[in-house]
Order: structure tokens, then C-alpha cells, then sequence
């Protein structure tokens, strides 16, 4: 699927998607009111080959004719999927938003934690383990609760915070019979003593533009949009910004979702930073233009 318009300053910009949201939705429009030429293009459409590819000019297209622009915003759900057509669109010489090498630290929370404490972004102890006896050994010295993460996934999906070892030993078990590779990878982290919130802020380029605390839904201890987590504001005081903006610099830059909580001892910790921002839950209750702001950052890049 492919809609775009005619009006146009000049500069042309695609937003590849794998499924359409509000906020891929809300992009093109925001890009279209700046006089863009742009377009939405699906991800399960393109088809790139070597043959563009190093001929020292600015292809800037996929086959089947398909013109992808001046600049590509990445927005599929898919962690696997974009990563590789970033690689595909770097390969033509598009810059592309965010970087392969930004969307593949920040979609994968063992790269991610490794970067965030690399460049001493403070973050909750985490621990990787590669075998089952290992890591059940590691949960039962480390104590329980305890927090199991897929390296690989979003929306709390397969979170869990870990009650015993007898929970510990099923997950285990469960991983271990599942025929993705990345499953036999254990990541443990400390169960972080934070209320019952934590904080998302939008990072994009050099600025923190916004930021809210997600409340966890009644009765779940995941704070994400996704499971019935609700928004509301919260300031952006120098030390957010200062955490936001070291976190967004250790995983290369770019339009970032930074996931903060606040330990009652030790205060902001970056648990993760999210390559793909959904901000529709944000854009509710804050008073920036969230996708205005993305399309003006994408434009940049291109004019930089
Ligand atoms: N170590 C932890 N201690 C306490 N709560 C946590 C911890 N890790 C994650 N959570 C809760 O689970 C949610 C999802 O975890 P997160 O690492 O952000 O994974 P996802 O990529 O699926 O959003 C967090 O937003 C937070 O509410
Ligand atoms: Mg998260």
C-alpha cells in the first residue's frame, strides 16, 4: 500500500510500516501540513536487489520502481524485519531513521543494557547467562524476585517478574524446548523497588521533547501503553534530560523512546531505550507535537 500527494517543498519522505498505527497515520499527515512530498509504504512491498547498490550515485529506490525518497522514517513492528531493510536502505545511500546500528542495539535489550552501562547511563543490574543450569543457578544465588526479559521483544510481552525458583525452573524448561536460538540467551535483572509507574521519554535528535509517567493498568505490574498503562505529564528537570540524553548518545542518536525508573534509592534508572517510539499514549496528554517534531528532525537529516 502506498498513498502520497503532490504538494511538495522540494523534499520527499517515506514511512515504511509493517502495520498502520495512529502514530504512522499522524507522521504523514504531519509531514503532508509541512508540504512534504510523502508517503506511507508498506514493508511487506519492497523488493531491493544488489544492482542499485554501490554505483557511487544516489539510487535512493527499491526495484519495482518504487521511489523511496529523500529520507526513510523506519516504523516496523517487527524488530527483524526493519532492522534488515535499514541495512537495505543504507546500502542505497537513504538515510534512514533510526541507523541500522541504533535499531539493532536498541532491539535487542542485551546490546541495549550492554551500550547503556558502556557509557555509565545508570541502570539496573542486569546479568546474561547462556545455559539453562547457569541461569537458574545465577536466579537462585541472586535471590528472588527477579526479572526475566526475551532479549528480543516489546509491550512487556514474556516480562516476568520472577517469584521462585519453581517459576524460574518452568520458564526455563519452556525457553529451552522453543526452536528460536535467542531463547536459550538469559537475561536477569534486579526487580527494581519503583512505584507503581514508570517514566517514557521522547528523545529526538539532541532534545528531550517530552516526557510522561505510564501508570500501571489495575491489577498489572507492567507500566506499558500497550497493556492499559495510562499517561500522565511529567517535567522534564535537568536531571531527566541529563539521563535522556547520555542514554540516547549510547546507543548512537536518533528518535528514541528512553524507559526510566525510579529506583527509591537510587532514583532514575534507564531500563531500556526503544528504536520504533510509539508515542500515541504521550501525544494524549502533551502539549508538543510529537510527530511534527519527528518529520522536522527527518528533514534535517536529509538537508544536513
Ligand atoms: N527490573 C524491573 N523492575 C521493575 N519493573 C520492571 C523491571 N523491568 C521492567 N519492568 C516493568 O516492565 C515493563 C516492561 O519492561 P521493558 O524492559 O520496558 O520491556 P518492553 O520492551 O517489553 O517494554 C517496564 O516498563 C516496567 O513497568
Ligand atoms: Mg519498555
Amino acid at each position: 500500500m502506498v498513498s502520497s500527494s503532490m504538494t511538495s517543498n522540494g523534499a520527499s519522505l517515506s514511512i515504511v510500516f509493517d502495520r498502520l498505527r495512529w502514530e504512522e497515520k499522524e507522521l504523514l499527515e504531519k509531514a503532508l501540513r509541512l508540504g512534504y512530498n510523502a508517503r506511507l509504504v508498506d514493508a511487506k512491498d519492497l523488493v531491493f536487489s544488489t544492482s542499485g547498490i554501490g554505483k557511487g550515485t544516489r539510487a535512493g529506490s527499491a526495484i519495482d520502481g518504487m521511489n523511496l525518497g529523500d529520507v526513510v522514517i523506519q516504523r516496523c513492528i517487527s524488530h527483524y524485519r526493519g532492522l534488515y531493510i535499514t541495512a537495505c536502505l543504507e546500502s542505497l545511500a537513504i538515510p534512514t531513521i533510526n541507523g541500522y546500528g541504533v535499531a539493532e542495539t536498541c532491539g535487542n535489550k542485551l546490546l541495549c543494557s550492554l551500550a547503556l552501562a558502556r557509557h555509565n547511563v545508570p541502570t539496573p543490574s542486569t546479568y546474561f547467562i547462556f545455559s539453562a543450569e547457569k541461569a537458574i543457578e545465577m536466579a537462585n544465588n541472586l535471590g528472588y524476585p527477579i526479572v526475566f526479559k526475551p532479549i528480543v521483544g516489546s509491550w512487556g510481552r514474556l516480562v516476568i517478574p520472577v517469584k521462585d525458583r519453581e517459576m524460574m525452573e518452568s520458564i526455563v524448561e519452556m525457553r529451552e524446548e522453543m526452536p528460536n536460538p535467542l531463547s536459550k540467551i538469559y537475561y536477569l535483572q534486579e526487580y527494581v523497588r519503583r512505584p507503581p509507574r514508570d517514566i517514557r521519554a521522547i528523545v529526538v535528535g539532541d532534545r528531550v521533547i517530552t516526557a510522561v509517567y505510564r501508570y500501571a493498568a489495575e491489577g498489572e505490574w507492567k507500566t506499558n501503553i500497550a497493556r492499559g498503562g495510562k499517561a500522565e505529564p511529567c517535567k522534564i528537570t535537568k536531571e531527566l534530560e541529563d539521563i535522556c540524553l547520555r542514554a540516547a548518545e549510547a546507543v548512537g542518536g536518533g528518535v528514541l523512546g528512553i524507559d526510566i525508573m525510579e529506583d527509591e534509592a537510587r532514583g532514575l534508572l534507564v531500563h531500556e531505550v526503544n528504536n520504533t517510539v510509539e508515542f500515541r499514549g504521550a501525544a494524549s496528554v502533551s502539549s508538543v507535537d510529537i510527530a511534527h517534531e519527528i518529520v522536522s528532525y527527518a528533514m534535517r537529516v536529509v538537508r544536513a
